[in-house]
């Protein structure tokens, strides 16, 4: 059960406090978190870090951290920074929190910590909470706010946590990108003063920068060894993170909901629930903290655990766009089905009566199919899937709108917009943002889906796009002493639909798509498949995306297509091989027209679908191990993945770049059992060459660990794939 569906139940099980006695001890498997919370007295922070067998010594060790876990304005000194900001009903813009309790309570696979902390002075309840797995080094933290005044107070800040670390040579890995150029790692060293990474997009935040960093306390960031911290901010909206390095002995990180221009109004009786913040740490380097995200991802924090094996699918976009005509869609399905796939999604271009969608100016809103285009309506074409086999899939942008709609003639109150100023408009130079803080709003988005489903259940997946940015920030639905709650309660209202929708319609897939992967955060997988990784789908490009991406993400929910060539945005021509292998190495799909491929293109991408469907347990759900990044310029990039039982593993290889006798290192390969042997072989082999000599050889795991074998990568954008099985 994931996360936030298993939230109802907890508050039935909640334990009196367990052996307290001021010492909190927060533990996963292989890592603990220390914390003193005497009562009466602010709550500190000691210690957090590698389990060993008596970590309270850290007190005799010369110095615990001491530090506030929550520092609050009014109690922290003016050096550091406050994590939480109140202004009372009176004006008063100071916190003095004291510790009153600690309770736990045991769920399935963790154990939740719970602090509350109340002001000196005011009545304000600060719950401090810590849910700290017990199958996997993640700990999720949280803070839920709550008073009695007389009147509303202001939320001028309310990270979900803090976290102390000893300061040293640390550095940050964070995730800095743009529109079809996600997710570029950004390596520096934490140097004095303060470091903020932030998105306030509004509705999107991991274009440019995304909520999930890493920390590395042994100097430069290295994959497979090193103290390494992990922080993934569980939200879609707009955040920050700020790393504060103010005095001798420690660096702090912070991290929570942006609170600029969104201080938060909270009555009297409501609790204000901040994002979760996961932590993970791991001395196996960034690998291990990605192994760790990845496994929590694929049991708590995407949707149904990230279990199941996803799909091959073809996608109508780049293919055709909006030129969709009934005979095209049912022709890529016949193309499609014959290369072994097994879903189509027609994307944009399909609805609009009055103002028919040509192109991206009109329409959103008026979710009616074009029947210029599709003369036999939805149902023809789920009519012809089913006929072939396949799955039907639709594109869908509900929180959005066109001012050429008949959607925004009837309902122009229903976007977000500023009291008396023109709009500001996006895409296509009418595209709105829809006011999710409306509870009216939410139901008509809610209703598009359901409808939509309801009407034609052969829907098996819904790609659920979002493509502009919050410019008009006001809402006509929100009180005018509320309106700084919008950027906040757009969100809730998005999550409120999605729990409507994951309720009434557990099993559709929805990919999480935002003008590529403007959305691939953990606030929106508890309720999505899986996100579209980028609208860029230049193979070459896609490899450093892709290695970026999965950081933090695992492969399954990363959708990878395969593109046409030369690739539209960059005009690079690149092997159909080449194209598959990058696709392969996630959740395999298809972003072209199959009437323009070759027969050549067509024949290897036969053999890359039904490879990948062999192997595809291994790889949607496998652990990763990064091998050799395309960032170290070593000519060539690897990653590979391993099942639990380390019985079965899948290895690609890409050539990045070529020069006549260049050195390249010879691949050490990671994960398996050390002690095994396995046989090699090499799949989705070129046509017309035959398979690489590795094939059918057969290895110790230890050998292959750490003596590694030559990779065959001779020429332009030569690429292998390597089954590897125990013996
Ligand atoms: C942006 C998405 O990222 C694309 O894949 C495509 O669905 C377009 N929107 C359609 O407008």
């Amino acid at each position: 059960m994931n996360r936030y569906l298993a939230s109802s139940l907890l508050a039935l099980c909640i334990t009196p406090a367990f052996a307290w006695q001021g010492k909190v001890e927060v533990s996963t498997p292989n890592t603990t978190m220390l914390l003193q919370a005497n009562e009466g007295e602010d709550l500190r922070m000691a210690y957090y870090g590698a389990k060993v067998s008596n970590p309270w010594q850290v007190s005799d060790a010369g110095d615990d951290l001491g530090f506030s876990a929550m520092p609050a304005f009014g109690t922290v000194d003016m050096i550091h920074l406050p994590a939480l900001q109140i202004q009372h009903a009176n004006g008063d813009i100071n916190l003095e929190l004291i510790v009153a309790n600690v309770e736990t309570r045991d769920e399935a696979d963790a154990r939740v910590t719970v602090i509350t902390m109340k002001d000196k002075l005011h009545p304000v309840t600060v719950r401090l909470c810590y849910k700290a797995y017990t199958t996997v080094d993640v700990i999720e933290t949280w803070t839920e706010i709550a008073h009695k005044e007389k009147r509303a107070v202001t939320l001028k800040r309310f990270d979900s946590g803090q976290l102390t670390l000893r300061r040293g040579n640390v550095w940050l890995t964070h995730m800095h990108g743009n529109w079809a150029a996600e997710a570029v790692p950004t390596q520096e060293p934490l140097t004095p003063g303060l470091k903020v990474i932030r998105n306030t997009d509004g509705a999107r935040n991991a274009h440019c920068d995304a909520p999930e960093i890493m920390l590395s306390l042994d100097g430069k960031p290295q994959e497979r060894n090193g103290r390494t911290i992990g922080a993934v901010l569980c939200w879609s909206g707009n955040y920050e993170m700020r790393i504060n390095t103010a005095d001798a002995k420690t660096h702090h990180l912070y991290a929570g909901i942006d609170p600029q221009s969104s201080e938060y109004v909270l009555e009297p009786g409501e609790t204000f629930a901040t994002p979760h913040l996961a932590l993970s740490y791991s001395d196996m380097g960034m690998g291990g903290v990605s192994r760790n995200f990845h496994y929590w991802a694929r049991h708590e924090g995407m949707l149904h655990n990230g279990t199941g094996v996803r799909d091959m699918l073809l996608n109508s976009w780049e293919g055709i766009y909006f030129d969709i005509t009934e005979k095209k869609i049912i022709d890529m399905m016949d193309d499609i089905k014959s290369m072994g796939g097994e879903l189509f999604v027609m994307d944009d271009g399909w609805f609009g009566d009055k103002y028919p969608r040509n192109n991206d100016s009109t329409s959103l809103g008026d979710w009616v199919v074009d029947k210029n285009k599709l003369p036999g309506g939805i149902e023809a074409l789920c009519k012809a899937a089913k006929e072939r086999g396949l799955k039907f899939g639709i594109w869908l942008e509900p929180e959005a709108a066109n001012t050429k709609s008949e959607f925004y003639e009837k309902h122009p109150d229903w976007v977000l917009q500023t009291q008396g100023r023109e709009l500001k408009l996006g895409r296509g130079g009418t595209q709105l943002v829809l006011d999710m803080t409306n509870p009216k709003v939410q139901d008509f988005v809610f209703n598009i889906v359901d409808e939509m489903l309801t009407k034609y259940p052969e829907i098996a997946y819904i790609k659920w796009d979002a493509n502009a940015s919050i410019q008009n920030c006001g809402s006509k639905y929100l009180a005018s002493n509320k309106q700084q709650n919008m950027y906040v309660d757009y969100h809730r209202g998005l999550v409120k639909v999605m729990q409507r929708i994951r309720a009434k319609y557990p099993d559709v897939v929805i990919q999480d798509c935002a003008s590529g992967g403007g959305r691939a955060n953990y606030g929106l997988l508890p309720y999505f498949d899986e996100f579209w990784t980028s609208d860029n789908n230049d193979a070459l490009q896609r490899v450093y995306i892709q290695w970026g991406t999965s950081y933090f993400f695992p492969s399954n929910a990363m959708a990878q297509h395969i593109a046409g060539s030369p690739y539209h945005m960059t005009g690079r021509v690149m092997p159909i091989k080449f194209r598959c292998d990058v696709a392969m190495s996630g959740r395999l799909g298809m972003e072209l027209q199959p009437r323009n491929m070759t027969d050549e293109e067509r024949a290897q991408c036969t053999t890359a679908i039904t490879d990948y469907k062999a192997m595809r347990q291994t790889i949607q759900l496998g652990n990763l191990y990064r091998l050799v990044s395309p960032y170290d310029r070593e000519g060539y990039a690897s990653l590979m993945y391993v099942d639990d039982a380390r019985q079965n593993a899948v290895l690609f290889a890409y050539k990045m770049e070529n020069f006549i006798n260049m050195t390249m290192p010879r691949l050490q390969l990671d994960g398996l059992d050390a002690s095994a042997t396995y046989v090699i072989h090499e799949r989705n082999v070129k046509h017309g060459d035959k398979a690489s000599s590795l094939d059918g050889k057969t290895f110790t795991g230890d050998f292959l660990m750490q003596v590694g074998v030559e990779m065959p990568l001779d020429g332009d954008y030569a690429s292998r794939v390597f089954e590897i099985t125990k013996q």
